[in-house]
């Protein structure tokens, strides 16, 4: 570039509303946002999430609506996730592999009245199925298991692909589970289930008020350091993504969101592949808290989070947000 002030003033394209949508380099859309929905038992039932202001639980009824009015908003994606009553929990997860489990109900539910207006992205992992809370299974000293855990997860997608699942989203950070599960989904025929990892999962402290919703946060003693990633790490990063990729994952994941925004750049620059940040729950509760003290506007606080995750390279961002951002946007 040649031109010097004034001949060059970069003011000149923003100096008009129309200039400058005209000049804008990416934008948000509905079709951008996968909504978040926490599935509760019974039915007619909305719980509110006192760590999650404004998001509730809702019986698979109440999932439902929620489903249509996604489609209505122009959401392409929901991911669910339950609240296991207590006393489904066990030491092994087993309702994890349970057909009639809130998840699979709450799939084939959304699958009924939605059918391929919507897509639904399952998360897997045992924590919300364990007593102690971890994603997998543990020995005696609570150490998570690598192998053992893979084998139930495998089980577990291939109990939510069955369902109706559309992307399988692995979350709990165990070595070569895309490889097993990818293998399983082939050899069941569910050639066009998705795998979305979550490749770049890190031990964050943002997490907090997702376990109170999911019931697990009360069980889990100790932390989850030895299997998700130190926040420390960047390079580590790429590798468990080029893992992933080798290993047959159709998308990844970062997450948490905005504080790994460069995780998310990074990943896009070097592989060139689809990638989906999460903006976790404790991203959630801080607009939200910024909101509630008069500190900002949430309008112009979720829209702008949310750009910040396409100007990064993002295909889309799961968010708390979503509804509330796809009306504003309008479908
Ligand atoms: C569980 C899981 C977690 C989240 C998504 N899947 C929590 C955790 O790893 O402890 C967090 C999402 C959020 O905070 O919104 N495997």
């Amino acid at each position: 570039m040649t031109a010097n002030y004034p001949m060059l003033r970069l003011r000149r394209t923003r100096a008009h509303s129309w200039s400058r949508s005209l000049h804008r380099e990416v934008l948000v859309t509905p079709a951008d946002l996968i909504w978040p929905l926490f599935v509760t038992g019974g039915s007619g039932i909305e719980d509110p999430i006192a760590s999650l202001p404004g998001v509730s639980r809702w019986s698979v009824d109440g999932i439902v609506k929620r489903a249509k009015d996604a489609v209505a908003a122009g959401i392409p994606a929901l991911a669910l996730f339950p609240n296991t009553q207590p006393e489904r929990r066990s030491e092994d997860g087993a309702e994890a592999l349970n057909p009639d489990n809130l998840m699979c109900r709450a799939i084939k539910a959304i699958k009924d009245a939605c059918g391929d207006d919507i897509g639904v992205l399952t998360d897997v992992a045992l924590d919300p199925y364990t007593s102690h809370g971890q994603d997998g299974l543990i020995d005696e000293a609570g150490y998570v298991l690598n192998d053992a855990t893979v084998d139930v997860l495998v089980g577990q997608s291939l109990n939510q692909a069955a369902a109706g699942a559309d992307i399988i989203a692995p979350s709990d950070m165990m070595d070569g589970r895309i490889t097993a599960i990818r293998e399983a989904l082939e050899g069941h025929g569910h050639v066009n289930v998705q795998i979305m990892s979550y490749a770049a999962k890190y031990a964050s402290a943002f997490y907090g008020p997702f376990r109170d919703a999911v019931g697990s946060s009360g069980l889990l003693k100790g932390n989850k350091k030895t299997y998700q990633m130190d926040p420390g790490n960047a390079e580590e990063a790429l590798r468990e993504v080029e893992l992933d990729l080798a290993e047959g994952s159709d998308s990844i994941m970062v997450k948490p969101g905005l504080p790994y925004l460069d995780i998310a750049v990074r990943v896009k620059q070097t592989f060139q592949v689809p990638v989906f940040a999460y903006q976790v729950s404790g991203e959630y509760a801080m607009i939200e808290a910024a909101v509630a003290a008069g500190a900002g506007d949430r309008d112009g606080l979720v829209l702008e989070t949310l750009l910040a995750f396409k100007r990064a390279g993002c295909s889309g961002v799961l968010s708390y947000h979503a509804f509330h951002a796809a009306r504003l946007l309008g479908a």
